[in-house]
């Protein structure tokens, strides 16, 4: 069996830390965030901590890391309040992981990539086309992490597009697999998903 205390984690390369710390919490959500500055530059990044907060109201939140260097998605969603999450599927994951290249501000990852933007129903941030599951979210707050110097961004889901009937079950349910959302092993890992079961919801047994 492998065993790091915290003083090996501490002492380890910069990079290996980085791909153990980022993979052993196991697999995380992918998706690319679409957001227009004031001024109508669009932005598309991928980012792997977005994350359910509660459902009534809908509610995600995700992590951003320190605002030392330029994020263009924060400054958009905090001058214009809006953006979309966008499922990443199986066909667009190398054009995903590009967006988290570093291009200047001026340079619109939508137009160094094949994602294309695609505006709906008069929403200001732009969504990813062919994504499979959608949504159009507004920023509701901020919280800073002290430890790390990250921000949590708590929002609420506006609006929500399913592609087509196949991926959503009578109960509501999406069932990722038939949108062919994959996720995220680690900071540069794509995997594809398979359903095992579902279950009904857990009561006590009874004693
Ligand atoms: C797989 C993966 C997941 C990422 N997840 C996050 C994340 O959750 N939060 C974050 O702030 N940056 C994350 N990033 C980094 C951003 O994608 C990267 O900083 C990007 O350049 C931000 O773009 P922006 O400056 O246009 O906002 C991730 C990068 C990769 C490759």
């Amino acid at each position: 069996m492998i065993h790091y205390s915290r003083a090996d984690i501490d002492q380890m390369d910069k990079i290996f830390r980085l791909n153990l710390i980022n993979s052993c919490t196991g697999f995380k959500s992918a998706n690319l965030l679409g957001t227009k500055s004031t001024n109508g530059a669009p932005n598309v990044a991928v980012f792997s901590s977005i994350t359910h907060l509660g459902s009534n109201p809908p509610l995600i939140g995700f992590v951003l890391r320190p605002t030392t260097v330029p994020r263009d998605s924060y400054r958009n969603i905090k001058e214009t309040g809006y953006f979309t999450v966008n499922h990443i599927h199986s066909a667009i994951i190398e054009d995903a992981h590009h967006t988290s290249a570093k291009y200047p501000t001026e340079v619109s990852e939508f137009s160094q990539t094949q994602l294309e933007e695609e505006y709906l129903e008069g929403f200001y941030a732009p969504y990813v086309k062919g994504a499979k599951v959608r949504l159009g979210c507004r920023f509701l707050n901020e919280y800073e992490i002290k430890e790390n110097n990250t921000l949590l961004l708590v929002s609420q889901i506006e609006h929500v597009y399913v592609a087509d009937e196949t991926i959503q079950q009578e109960d509501g349910w999406l069932k990722l697999q038939n949108a062919d959302t994959v996720t995220i092993n680690g900071l540069d890992g794509y995997a594809k998903t398979e359903l095992i079961e579902r279950y009904p919801y857990a009561r006590p047994k009874k004693i």
